[in-house]
């Protein structure tokens, strides 16, 4: 069936553009409704502009707050049709009453392996940390930051001495392949989430 998306994002948009590719190449049985910036000058609204896909900009800051911002952008995006929501670069936190719209229906990609440094400039905190693996995170987004029941994972070494530049040049590749494979499984009906555990954790199951 085909998966009936909604992209949000606030940058550059390379995410978002291996989703338009595979959705136009048939490799991915999706359709991008709308991508939705809350940044008019984001690049990746000009990627889905040349792809032909509708989009939206909402800037935060003429909302009041979080609560009218994302209840805003639950209308929109219901209203273009969308049922899954990716996050691809979006930089601002969801209320419970966004999660609880798209419940079990939003996955975000993050550049390290999870639960290891989540929040913003993950790869740098990876560096910092020395470690020599790292990698990306396509998870389900819950009420936390990163912390929602994770779909899939890729690791790469990190080289002595790498820059943060090349690392993230090397993550992002990585990350276009993920999200379009799980967004693929998804698209399949092969991810679900299991109902929660006695410690209240949610795992991925495949079929
Ligand atoms: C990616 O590194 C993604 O993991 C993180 O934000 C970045 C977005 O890049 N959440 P792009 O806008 O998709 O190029």
């Amino acid at each position: 069936m085909t998966l009936r998306v909604g992209v949000l994002v606030s940058g550059r948009g390379s995410n978002l553009q291996a989703i338009l590719d595979a959705c136009q190449s048939g490799s991915l049985d999706a359709e991008v409704r709308l991508v939705l910036s809350n940044r008019a000058q984001a690049a990746a609204l000009e990627r889905a502009r040349s792809a032909g896909v509708p989009t939206q900009v909402l800037d935060h800051r003429e909302y009041p707050d979080r609560e009218a911002f994302d209840g805003e952008m639950i209308q929109v995006l219901r209203a273009a049709g969308v049922e899954w929501v990716v996050l691809a670069g979006f930089m601002r936190l969801l209320t419970p009453r966004f999660v609880e719209a798209f419940s079990d229906r939003i996955i975000n990609v993050h550049p390290s392996l999870l639960p290891a440094f989540p929040g913003v400039r993950a790869q740098a905190q990876a560096l910092e940390y020395g470690v020599r693996v790292t990698g990306c995170t396509v998870h389900f987004v819950d009420h936390g930051t990163d912390t929602g029941p994770i779909i899939d994972q890729r690791a790469i070494s990190v080289s002595p001495g790498e820059s943060l530049e090349s690392l993230e040049g090397r993550l992002l590749q990585q990350e276009h392949d993920l999200l379009v494979d799980v967004l693929r499984r998804i698209s399949r009906g092969e991810v679900t989430l299991e109902a929660a555990t006695e410690e209240g954790r949610r795992k991925v199951r495949f079929s």
